[in-house]
């Protein structure tokens, strides 16, 4: 018999030889020590059979043997689990000399960017949003802004008409419109928008962005304009920038003017951007047209407004230097990363 315990010993020391893993260390002990079909646990089990005289000894041998294998393989368990351990951390190292890989990081469009500048320089001031459509109306566009069927002024805003009614709108001045019709004064909105013009050269595209604005209330002055236009210049070009307002033409305001920004590249002395006058022409602007405010239902014996439209592609191009338009719209990445600020 113990001839028998001692084989059984023999082969867990050679078998415990071919082990790599604890998970090998697991199924190899199973096979002797489990409690039913283990090696050492049949010949517990087959204790019932052994003659009484001989149960005292047998029982002693086989209660060693299993002592020894479950301290061997114990043994063997924890190394393995250690040598495993350290290879997981061998594995899972890092290196912290190692340089960063470097994470490509994306950036806001400048139309964006600027549009976003605009609205927070405008929301300051109090300005809602107000956002129209794309497609609109002959009246929106053009009708309700005192601009009939057959005005001159049409001709200044090459159309896509897309039925004799429907157009792409031309300007955001129609959302002007749009919100006085809706609500009474006081109205104080900015409405920023995608506008369409048959239109194409190094300073024009077919597609460009504005942002109006609009001022409604009792007592509204070109003077209100001018301080708004300062505060709105001096915060994208730079603290000195000055305004100053130029006579002119839009069917929607009376009086209309050209507004100028004093050059934010040279002080007003004279260089390259400004053409040698000191100034750059920014934006369009007035007082709204009585018959605008008429239109739309509003007393224009009480109450006046005032009204601008920027171009954000302009103001982008003035404010990254950049003197063609297209380089706004061909996502070029090499161009749009220098464009962040
Ligand atoms: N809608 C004009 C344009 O697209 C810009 C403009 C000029 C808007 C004067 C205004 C304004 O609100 O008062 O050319």
């Amino acid at each position: 018999m113990n001839a028998n315990l001692e084989l059984i010993k023999q082969e867990i020391i050679a078998g415990a030889e071919e082990l790599n893993s604890s998970k090998e260390v697991y199924e190899f002990k199973k096979k002797f020590l489990d409690g039913k079909t283990g090696k050492i646990g049949l010949l517990m089990r087959e204790m019932k059979n052994i003659p009484p005289e001989q149960r005292a000894d047998y029982g002693k041998g086989v209660n060693e043997l299993k002592e020894w294998a479950l301290d061997f393989l114990g043994e063997l368990d924890a190394k393995m689990k250690e040598k495993e351990l350290q290879a997981r951390y061998e594995s899972e190292k890092l290196d912290i000399s190692l340089p960063a890989v470097e994470l490509e990081e994306g950036n806001l469009h400048p139309i964006t960017l600027v549009r976003n500048q605009l609205i927070d320089i405008f929301s300051g001031m109090g300005f809602e949003i107000f956002e129209g459509t794309e497609i609109e109306t002959d009246y929106y566009n053009f009708t309700a802004l005192n601009t009939p069927q057959d005005h001159p002024a049409r001709d200044m805003q090459d159309t896509f008409y897309l039925s004799p009614e429907f157009l792409l709108r031309t300007q955001t001045s129609a959302g002007q419109i749009h919100v006085m019709e809706k609500q009474k004064p006081p109205i104080k909105i900015l409405s920023p928008g995608k506008v369409f013009r048959s239109d194409d050269d190094a300073t024009h595209s077919p597609m460009f962005t504005q942002m109006e604005g609009l001022v409604v209330d009792k007592g509204i002055t070109l003077c209100d304009l001018q301080g708004m236009l300062d505060v709105f210049v001096q915060k994208i070009y730079g603290e000195g920038t000055k305004t100053r307002l130029r006579p002119s033409y839009f069917p929607f305001t009376e009086p209309s003017v050209e507004v100028d920004c004093s050059c934010f590249e040279c002080g007003g002395t004279g260089c390259k951007l400004c053409k040698g006058t000191g100034w750059i022409e920014i934006l369009g602007a007035g007082i709204v047209n009585n018959k605008v405010l008429e239109n739309c239902g509003i007393d224009s014996n009480e109450y006046s407004g005032l009204a601008f439209g920027i171009g954000i592609e302009r103001t982008a191009m003035l404010k990254y230097g950049i003197n063609n338009i297209k380089l706004l719209f061909e996502s070029d990445l090499r161009v749009l990363k220098q464009l962040n600020d």
